[in-house]
This record gives C-alpha cells, sequence and structure tokens, in this order.
C-alpha cells in the first residue's frame, strides 16, 4: 500500500522496509567493527526504536546487552518542556560503553536531556545510534555518532514511529501529505 489514513492524516510512503534494512545493517556493521574486543550495553529509548532495535541487535555480533528506557514527562508539563525522568534502566553502566539506540532526532533537545541524564551513572563512553536524523531541524549540536538515514524536515510513521500512537506497526515509513 502507498498511502495509508492515520486519523485525520494521509501518509505516502517515502522509505521502503528493504532500504531502511540495508542502512541498519551497514551501521550494526560499523559498531560491529569499532567495537570489536568490546562488550556495549545498548540502551533503546521507548516506545519508538523497539523495531530498530530489534532488527539492530540481531546483526550485532559483539557480546552485548540491551535494555529498554523510557523518557516520562511529568504531567501537565509541556511535551518540550526539560523536565523529564528515565525510568527501566537496570543495568549498572558504571565504566560501560553505552550505545544509546533512538528511532528519530529531530530538534535534539531529547537527546541532549538523556545524555546530561546519563552523566550520573558514569559510563565510560556514550555513543549515539539514531534511525533517522533529520539535521535541518537541529536546535543543538550533536555529536551523532551513527545515523541509518537523514530525512527532511517533515513528519513521518512507521517501522517504529507513531502518529498520537498510531502507525508504528508498518513495515515502511511513510511521510504526512500537507
Ligand atoms: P527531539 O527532541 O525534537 O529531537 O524529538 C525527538 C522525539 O520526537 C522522537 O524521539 C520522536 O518521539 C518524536 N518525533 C520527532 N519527529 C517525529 C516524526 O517525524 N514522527 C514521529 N515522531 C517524531
Ligand atoms: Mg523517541
Amino acid at each position: 500500500m502507498q498511502t495509508i489514513q492515520i486519523k485525520d492524516k494521509t501518509f505516502t510512503v517515502s522509505l521502503k522496509e528493504a532500504d531502511i534494512l540495508k542502512q541498519v545493517k551497514r551501521v550494526a556493521a560499523e559498531i560491529n567493527r569499532d567495537y570489536a574486543g568490546e562488550s556495549p550495553v545498548f540502551l533503546a529509548v521507548l516506545n519508538g526504536s523497539f523495531i530498530f532495535a530489534a532488527d539492530l541487535m540481531r546483526e550485532v555480533t559483539l557480546p552485548s546487552e540491551i535494555t529498554f528506557v523510557k523518557l516520562a514527562s511529568y504531567a501537565g508539563v509541556s511535551s518540550t518542556g526539560a523536565v523529564k525522568d528515565l525510568i527501566g534502566l537496570n543495568v549498572d553502566l558504571k565504566g560501560r560503553s553505552v550505545i544509546i539506540i533512538e528511532d528519530i532526532i529531530d530538534s535534539g533537545l531529547t537527546m541532549v536531556h538523556l545524555l546530561d541524564l546519563f552523566k550520573q551513572y558514569e559510563p565510560k563512553s556514550v555513543d549515539i545510534c539514531a534511525l533517522l536524523v533529520k539535521p535541518d531541524n537541529l536546535k543543538v549540536s550533536l555529536d551523532i555518532r551513527y545515523t541509518c538515514l537523514e530525512i527532511p524536515n517533515d513528519f513521518i510513521v512507521g517501522y517504529g514511529l507513531d502518529y498520537d500512537g498510531f502507525g508504528r506497526n508498518t513495515r515502511d515509513i511513510y511521510t504526512v501529505v500537507e
């Protein structure tokens, strides 16, 4: 299906599953190469990264752990507000090489906040691995070591990403039709 309807919006296919998986495999190979001899811990940021994390991890050949974390906003605070807490972290990160698995980096503010929250756990290193980056929308300088695909500023859904909770379960990625 080339066009889908989610609630009030129409989306058209923009990234096919085969092209996404090709880039996921490329990034996994880079991680396998860069972390050879190490045992990193992957931190997948829920909810959007669950499919990406599953595909990426099955291409990673290093002895590694994965844990799933969530950034919980306090009620009443706008989604752009900085008051967000990390929940679900159940691995001691002290001295560990951490790879953050994120679905999409848009303004970059969420990632900056995450990096800040991680400092207290004293990891050895923290690298960012993003499925998608919207470079034209970045509002902060971020060192994104691994990027599968760069995309324009349009809103997208699919392959784990949602519009108002829906649309995560498509294999391809779709872009909103304005
Ligand atoms: P940032 O803090 O602006 O980088 O926002 C990152 C978060 O916004 C992501 O983790 C997503 O949850 C959400 N987001 C940003 N752009 C999109 C999009 O195009 N589709 C779905 N979610 C998005
Ligand atoms: Mg996210």
